[in-house]
């Protein structure tokens, strides 16, 4: 029997192959048709959280791009800046039409001073590739928070509260300036997060709908770094992505 190529492609798209396979754009049609569519430098002092980002003109919703990735890069507004190798503001086209958000740096970004480089970073990029978009191209991707988390036994942790709370008003900011017309919230943290919502919200009730972060449309889905631990949870990632497609397309008359 003939292999049906296509068929093969579509359901690799979907993550229903043996991994992340894509190699060019994808349809959303098929999901949409689903039921459910849906080396370290000296460690700087770190003060307690101020109410105002630190910023040259001083005022955080008016500070620029150039005055807020310095403030990043120099912030001690919480305790993470003490282990910090780099801080990681942030990559992409700062006119952004898709904004992805993860939850924070980890070893590797920590190392680099860019976000997802790592395992976690490659399955990001074929997320973005099925969706006939590339890392830099009308793309910026973000965390909630700048500094890498690092548990006491030297691993990547989720950011506390508190930290969350000292990082997040630089991310709101980058959304101020880059005005994205959808946001893609990467796993639990950076949904919550933004949405202002309980962390005792389950990632499950929130995916497969459209949120609103500040009048922008936003969708919910599964951290990459989760994915690489549960392959069988892509097809559903697959459907997010696919509506955050479609939103995307309604900004934009189609
Ligand atoms: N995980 C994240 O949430 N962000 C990164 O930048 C890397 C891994």
């Amino acid at each position: 029997m003939a292999i049906d190529h296509a068929k093969v492609r579509r359901l690799h798209a979907m993550g229903l192959g043996p991994v992340w396979t894509l190699r060019g754009p994808a349809t959303c049609d098929a999901a949409l048709m689903s039921p459910d569519p849906v080396g370290h430098v000296a460690a700087p002092a770190c003060s307690t959280p101020a109410t105002a980002l630190p910023g040259h003109d001083g005022t955080p919703s008016l500070m620029g791009w150039e005055s807020l990735e310095s403030s990043i890069r120099n912030c001690t507004r919480c305790g993470l800046c003490r282990g910090r190798t780099h801080a990681v503001p942030g990559t992409g086209d700062r006119q952004a039409r898709w904004l992805f958000v993860g939850e924070g740096p980890g070893r590797n970004e920590d190392l680099e001073g860019e976000p997802f480089v790592g395992p976690a970073g490659k399955l990001l990029d074929n997320m973005l590739r099925a969706l006939g978009l590339t890392r830099g191209q009308l793309t910026y991707i973000a965390n909630v928070v700048k500094c890498r988390p690092v548990g006491d036994d030297g691993r990547d942790r989720p950011p506390t509260s508190d930290e969350i709370s000292a990082c997040l008003p630089y991310l709101q900011r980058q959304i101020a300036l880059i005005q994205p017309d959808v946001i893609v919230a990467l796993g639990k943290t950076a949904a919550v997060s933004l949405l202002d919502l309980s962390t005792d919200a389950a990632l499950a009730s929130l995916r497969g709908k459209s949120h609103l972060y500040a009048g922008i449309p936003l969708v919910v889905t599964y951290h990459p770094a989760y994915l690489l631990r549960k392959p069988a949870d892509k097809a559903k990632s697959w459907q997010d992505l696919c509506l955050a497609q479609k939103l995307y397309d309604g900004r934009h008359g189609h």
